[in-house]
């Protein structure tokens, strides 16, 4: 079983989110959806009425946001206070808003802490944890034994989420996947706290061609030697 971090990061689309939770799996290891606890708090502003680019307003929502998240990668679960919002924070609304609100160095402040704590809380047992994100190897585990930023193309990127959309009953046209995911990755990679970027040691695989299944053996693979 894995003991240590590791690291996932990218932009979305890259097959992250399956990879982490089936590399966790194998590797006997929990799992953090860092991406999720952002999205909860882009929904507590949301519900609050909040405009998620007013970043006073945001940061008084976060501080006040009561979230868990689940580190059992079968089952991760997300709630906001008692309500379980694991559908809910998957939205277009959502999904729009959650840049503007992920950019605010408060929101990332007090998640960052919070994500260190559960990472620590894991290791204490003398376990391993994959974790995923944007600024996981740059910034919330800069120490992690293994660091992986997955990319892929653009194109291959929409195509992707737009499946994963179809497939949770959200189809919209190709044109407006492509335009959602070029507008989160622009706003993720450009914004001053923490933007999206592999850390210097990250070890980066281009997804583009490869099943989920190809980056999983190159991440154990991986893990096997320096986890
Ligand atoms: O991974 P996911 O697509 O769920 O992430 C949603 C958003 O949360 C990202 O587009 C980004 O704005 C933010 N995020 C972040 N830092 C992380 C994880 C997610 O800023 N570590």
């Amino acid at each position: 079983a894995l003991r240590g971090v590791v690291a996932l990061d990218g932009p979305s689309g890259t097959g992250k989110t399956t990879v982490a939770r089936k590399l966790a799996a194998k590797l006997g290891a929990s799992y953090l959806d860092t991406g999720a606890m952002y999205r909860i708090v882009t929904l507590a502003v949301l519900r609050a009425g909040v405009d998620p680019a007013d970043s006073a307003a945001v940061a008084t929502v976060a501080r006040k946001v009561e979230l868990t998240v689940g580190t059992t990668p079968h089952r991760p679960l997300a709630r906001l206070g008692d309500d379980d919002v694991g559908v809910d924070i998957r939205t277009d609304r959502v999904t729009a808003a959650v840049s503007a609100v992920s950019a605010v160095p408060e929101v990332r402040r007090l998640l960052v802490a919070r994500q260190r704590e559960i990472i620590a809380g894991e290791l204490a047992g003398g376990g391993g944890i994959v974790v995923e994100g944007r600024d996981i190897g740059t910034v919330v585990a800069p120490d992690a034994g293994l660091k992986v930023f997955l990319t892929a193309d653009p194109a291959v990127r929409a195509a992707r989420r737009g499946a994963q959309d179809s497939a949770a009953g959200r189809a919209a046209a190709p044109e407006t996947v492509r335009a959602s995911v070029d507008r989160r990755d622009r706003l993720d990679s450009t914004r001053a706290a923490s933007p999206l970027r592999p850390a210097e040691d990250a070890v980066e695989v281009d997804t583009s061609e490869l099943t989920i299944d190809q980056v999983l053996v190159a991440l154990c693979e991986l893990a096997s030697r320096r986890g």
